[in-house]
C-alpha cells in the first residue's frame, strides 16, 4: 500500500533523496547508506526531490551540521542529544562517540513511518512528540548538557510557532545548544517557486535576516554563530560559486544558540 505523508512530513523525503543519490555518486561528499536503504523498504518513488540547488544545499548543510555537532559533542561527551524533526535522518551514526545520549523525534505518525526502517539501537531511542509542545520531554532522562538538532524543521513554522518551540526548548531544558536551519524573508514570500519544496503541500514559514531576531522572541539565548549554506556550496561548483554571489543573503543558514 502507498504511503501517505501530511504536509510537512513530506518534506523529510527532499533530504532523504539527496543523501541517497549523492551516496551513489563517484567521489561523495556524504555518504548515508541508510537513505538508499529507506527508500528501497519503503517503496516511495523521490526522484522529483533531487534538483541540482536543494541537492547542494542538503550536502552543504548535512556537512556542516555534522562539523557542528561534533565540536559541541567533543566539548560534551555525555550530552543528551535529540533530533527533533528527524524526519528519516541518521545523524547519530554519524557522530556516535560511544557515550552519547540520542532521541529521534518527530510527528507521531512520522515515527511510526521511521520505525518501519530503524529500530531503537544502544543510547539511540525514537520518540513521538511535537517541538510545539513539551509533552515528550518528561520521558527524556536529565543531563547537565543538551544539544538540540533542528534540521528543515523552523523553516516550516509561523512566528508564534517558533517562539512557542524555542521557549519551550529553554523551559525544559535548563542549559543548552540550538542548532537551527533559518531561512530568509525572501524564501517565506516565494516559497512556491523552491525548485524541491514545490513539489510537496508545504509552505514555508517565518523568514529572517538573522538569527538575532530570535533573540527577540527568547531573550535567555544567545546566537553563537550563523553560517550561511553558501559558504559550503561555493566550494563545489561554478553554479554554487554563482549562487553564493547572487544569492548573497538568500540561501539558507546554519545558526548556533546557546542558553
Ligand atoms: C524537511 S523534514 C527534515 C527531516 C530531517 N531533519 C532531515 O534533515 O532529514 C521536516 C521534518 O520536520 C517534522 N516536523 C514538522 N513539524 C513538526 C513538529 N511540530 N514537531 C516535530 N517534528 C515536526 C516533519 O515531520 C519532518 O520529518
Amino acid at each position: 500500500m502507498e504511503l501517505t505523508f501530511g504536509d510537512v512530513q513530506e518534506t523529510a523525503l527532499i533530504p532523504l533523496a539527496i543523501k541517497a543519490s549523492e551516496t551513489s555518486r563517484a567521489n561523495a561528499r556524504i555518504v548515508d547508506p541508510m537513505a538508499k536503504q529507506i527508500i528501497e523498504v519503503l517503496g516511495v518513488d523521490v526522484s522529483k526531490y533531487d534538483p541540482f540547488l536543494s541537492h547542494e544545499g542538503v550536502v552543504a548543510r548535512t556537512i556542516m551540521y555534522r562539523k557542528e555537532l561534533q565540536n559541541l559533542i567533543d566539548k560534551y561527551p555525555d550530552a543528551l542529544c535529540i533530533n527533533l524533526g528527524c524526519g528519516f535522518d541518521d545523524k547519530f551514526s554519524q557522530v556516535d562517540n560511544g557515550q552519547i545520549t540520542w532521541f529521534d523525534v518527530d510527528l507521531p505518525d512520522q515515527i511510526e513511518k521511521r520505525r518501519k526502517v530503524y529500530s531503537d539501537r544502544a543510547r539511540c531511542t525514537m520518540l513521538a512528540g511535537s517541538a510545539l509542545d513539551s509533552d515528550w520531554t518528561t520521558q527524556l532522562p536529565k543531563h547537565d548538557m543538551n544539544i538540540i538538532v533542528m534540521e528543515g524543521v523552523l523553516e516550516y513554522f509561523t512566528k508564534d510557532q517558533v517562539k512557542k518551540c524555542i521557549n519551550m526548548l529553554c523551559d525544559n531544558f535548563e542549559h543548552g545548544y540550538l542548532l537551527a536551519e533559518l531561512h530568509s524573508p525572501f524564501l517565506e514570500k516565494n516559497g512556491r517557486h523552491h525548485d524541491a519544496v514545490k513539489y510537496t503541500n508545504a509552505s514555508f514559514g517565518w523568514g529572517t535576516k538573522s538569527g538575532r531576531e530570535y533573540l527577540e522572541l527568547e531573550p535567555r539565548m544567545s546566537l553563537i554563530s550563523e553560517t550561511s549554506y553558501n559558504e559550503e556550496m561555493k566550494k563545489y561548483s561554478i553554479r554554487g560559486k554563482l549562487f553564493a554571489i547572487l544569492g548573497k543573503n538568500l540561501n539558507n543558514r546554519l545558526a548556533v544558540f546557546q542558553w
